[in-house]
């Protein structure tokens, strides 16, 4: 989608950090954004500043980790705009304790919220998108944890699925005039690190908090103070803007952790070097 004036875009998780760093920078572009997020405050506060720019924004409040609430937010967005073009799939939440420590509850908060949202997302704005005819795009933030495991399990897990559904409805979708991207981020200046300001209110209580020493809080620790010097989110947003334009597949911020995922490959295909030549029985 070359020409993004007019066009109109939903981006969840639009209140904070890398979801305001898209919806600023599509908005720069002259789309209409509508910004949807859980936290109803900083939503207002982030509509009310892109409106300053007299950017074409509004803001629907919706916890994207419940069907009907996503559903209702797409409803909103049609009455407001008439069409939707762009789909952004970015609310997220770092979540869970890992092994030894998970439950089913942090389970089901991480995947709901990183995993469940996608693809209810994409089951809900794909036919709104494909009904006009003018094409789209869906953008989905994983993470460089989508393509190599180093965050929680949980986290891991659901953003190795976002990266799995995208790479697989890229194709599907394509005849259809809908393009697929992938956004795998590095190290972002983001609330990230604050995540539990969103426990949704079904899980209050049976999310154990994290532990206030040894070596999962020096972890949570370093994180956050490189969170807190990392990548400017409007960059990341630009650079979002430049993948609809050109239909990019995948959408990285930086190289840093290029290496770990070419060591990723290279033990794969020591898998299948293990085996080649034999004739499998059967
Ligand atoms: N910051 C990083 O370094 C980094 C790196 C890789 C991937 N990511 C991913 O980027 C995405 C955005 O995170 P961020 O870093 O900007 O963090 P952030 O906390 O600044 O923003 C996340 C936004 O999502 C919203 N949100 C959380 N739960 C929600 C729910 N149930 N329904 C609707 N909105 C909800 C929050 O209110 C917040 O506005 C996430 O998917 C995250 O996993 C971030």
């Amino acid at each position: 989608m070359q020409d993004l004036t007019g066009r109109t875009a939903f981006v969840t998780g639009a209140a904070s950090g890398i979801g305001l760093g898209i919806a600023t920078a599509l908005s720069h572009a002259g789309v209409n954004v509508m910004l949807c997020d859980i936290e109803g405050e900083a939503l207002a506060t982030a509509v009310a500043k892109l409106k300053l720019t007299n950017a074409n924004v509004d803001g629907v409040r919706a916890d994207v980790s419940l069907k009907a609430e996503l559903q209702a937010a797409a409803d909103a967005t049609m009455s407001r705009y008439g069409k939707v073009h762009i789909l952004v799939n970015n609310a997220g939440v770092p979540g869970g304790r890992g092994y030894g420590h998970w439950t089913d509850a942090g389970w089901h908060w991480v995947l709901d919220v990183n995993l469940m949202s996608v693809i209810w997302g994409i089951e809900i704005f794909g036919p709104l998108i494909e009904a006009h005819g003018e094409g789209g795009q869906v953008v989905s933030t994983a993470s460089v944890f989508g393509l190599i495991a180093g965050g929680s399990p949980e986290y891991d897990v659901s953003k190795y699925g976002v990266v799995a559904l995208s790479e697989g409805l890229r194709q599907a979708l394509a005849p259809r005039k809908i393009g697929v991207s992938v956004l795998c981020p590095g190290v972002v200046r983001t609330q990230i690190m604050n995540f539990r300001r969103n426990v949704p209110q079904r899980f209050v209580g049976k999310i154990d908090s994290p532990p206030m020493e040894g070596p999962v809080a020096d972890f949570i620790k370093a994180f956050q103070e490189r969170t807190n010097n990392g990548i400017d989110p409007l960059y990341v947003g630009e650079l979002v803007r430049e993948a609809i334009e050109n239909d990019w597949p995948y959408i990285f911020t930086d190289t840093e952790r290029e290496p770990m995922i070419d060591a990723r490959f290279a033990a794969i295909k020591q898998g299948f070097d293990r085996i080649r030549g034999r004739t499998p029985r059967r």
